[in-house]
């Protein structure tokens, strides 16, 4: 079953009328020639640009297009499809590399939802295979228990929607950093760096897997400039550092990744 979208005024549901969605109380939201739709009003943005800025759209964008997230990609695409879903929503889906990949192993309907505008512009322009909305994940433009799978890589969770949107037998897989992602890299700012640890479960599902996947790869300097650019620690870096980087020109670089998946208790 495809999903409906949900007025982010007056949650009535959104039918389609031309290039626009209407709810009964005449709330009007337009396509835009991309494709995707926008469902956040002005008076729910919390900054004139939020989410991630074109910055680190456009770094995330240049570092996943190396391949080197490849195998995660294909491991998040490959869980989601063994669970035969009739709709999945990817829950702050950036520029949409996960999103297009697992509407690509799926025969469900793949929804994607950011609530950065430069990252969903560029993901409806370029995958046609997926809806894609701007909106906030805090208050996804979804019908209560439709969704059969939850996906969240990377982006932040809020428990309280995830069971709101959950059908009854629904799956969340959820991305994380593993104990030794970017190692080499967060040396270079921290004296000490810290093991990332599992996600806990959230509220009102259960654990059915947690998987470590990781992989070294040798980067250069222009690839390791793009992947620290895309992440939340780049202001940390100062000119020095960056120096420093590209004095060193190719290097290690561990990636690791916790998949979970998660299961709507009954
Ligand atoms: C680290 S990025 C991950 C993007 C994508 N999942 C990926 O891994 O390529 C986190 C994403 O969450 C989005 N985000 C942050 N807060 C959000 C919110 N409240 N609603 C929707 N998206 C949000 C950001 O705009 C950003 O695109
Ligand atoms: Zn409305």
């Amino acid at each position: 079953m495809s999903l409906a979208y949900q007025c982010p005024l007056c949650q009535q549901t959104l039918q389609l009328s031309n290039k626009s969605l209407r709810c009964d109380n005449n709330h009007t939201f337009d396509y835009a020639k991309e494709g995707y739709v926008n469902l956040l009003p002005v008076q729910h943005k919390n900054s004139k640009q939020p989410g991630d800025n074109l910055d680190m759209v456009q770094a995330r964008r240049e570092f996943l297009n190396t391949g080197h997230y490849h195998f995660l990609q294909q491991a998040i695409a490959k869980l989601v499809s063994e669970q035969s879903p009739n709709n999945v929503i990817d829950l702050g889906c950036g520029e949409g590399f996960y999103t297009q990949a697992i509407a690509n192993f799926c025969k469900g309907e793949v929804y994607g939802v950011d609530i950065s505008k430069s990252a969903v512009k560029y993901a409806a322009k370029r995958y046609q295979n997926c809806q894609f909305s701007v909106a906030s994940i805090s208050q996804a433009p979804f019908a209560d228990n439709q969704a059969d799978v939850l996906v969240s890589i990377f982006a932040p969770l809020f428990e309280q929607e995830l069971g709101r949107l959950a059908s009854p037998d629904a799956a969340l897989i959820v991305a994380s950093p593993g104990p030794w992602h970017l190692k080499e890299l967060k040396q270079k700012i921290y004296r000490e760096v810290n093991a990332h640890t599992p996600i806990p479960v959230p509220i009102g599902f259960e654990l059915i897997t947690q998987t470590l996947i990781e992989q070294s790869v040798r980067l250069s300097f222009a690839e390791v400039k793009n992947l620290i650019t895309m992440t939340p620690f780049a202001w940390k870096f100062r000119p020095e550092h960056w120096q420093a980087l590209e004095q060193q020109g190719e290097q290690n670089v561990t990636l690791s990744f916790y998949l979970s998946h998660f299961k709507k208790k009954c």
